[in-house]
């Protein structure tokens, strides 16, 4: 049920001040990772929400790949990691973009989506939406459809979902 789903952000997610900078809450996703039955509970949970026909999830490093690979699993879509400058072979393609703390920039491995591709992005956070915009722009330059994205955990009030106008976006929890 919703209140059973809400009740597991309260005890799965835990809060941390100033963390990685002053002003900052960081929401740590691990106690959930630990925890098999939440775990399960959580993406077979978040699988309802996930529009039909999703060719392949796309997951941003580190925490979108914990995630959206089960999720993939589940659905029966393959998995297109988006890594963090420097870790892919060949001749990735790359972009730089702005976090709600720093800078970063990202790659995704060489010929890996095929035009048309209807795809899936999936994080764990949506924060000031940079890196899900970021990701989205740099799958797009392989012409492919875009279906949706979606969230554990939508901070909202932080401008993400207006950084991502034109797709549908869904997320287990959203909070202010
Ligand atoms: C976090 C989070 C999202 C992003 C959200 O990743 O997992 O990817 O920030 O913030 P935004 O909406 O403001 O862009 P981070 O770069 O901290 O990397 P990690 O998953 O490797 O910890
Ligand atoms: N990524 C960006 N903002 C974050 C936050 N407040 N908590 C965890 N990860 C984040």
């Amino acid at each position: 049920t919703r209140a059973r789903i809400d009740a597991l952000r309260r005890t799965h997610i835990a809060e941390y001040p100033d963390f990685p900078t002053p002003g900052v809450l960081f929401r740590d996703i691990t106690p959930l990772l630990r925890d098999a039955a939440a775990l399960r509970e959580i993406i077979q949970h978040w699988k309802t929400l996930l529009p039909e026909g999703v060719e392949y999830i796309v997951g941003t490093e580190a925490r979108g790949f914990v995630l959206g690979a089960p999720l993939a699993y589940e659905i029966g879509a393959g998995f297109i990691p988006v890594r963090k400058a420097g870790k892919l072979p060949g001749r990735p393609a790359a972009l730089r973009y702005d976090l709600e703390y720093g800078s970063a920039e990202i790659e995704i491995p060489e010929n890996s989506l095929p035009a048309g591709a209807r795809t899936l992005l999936v994080d764990d956070l949506l924060a000031t939406g940079g890196t899900a915009a970021a990701t989205l722009e740099l799958t797009r330059r392989f012409g492919v459809e875009v279906l949706g994205a979606t969230f554990l955990l939508e901070l909202a009030g932080l401008g993400g979902r207006e950084q991502l106008p034109d797709v549908p976006l869904s997320a287990v929890w959203t909070i202010e």
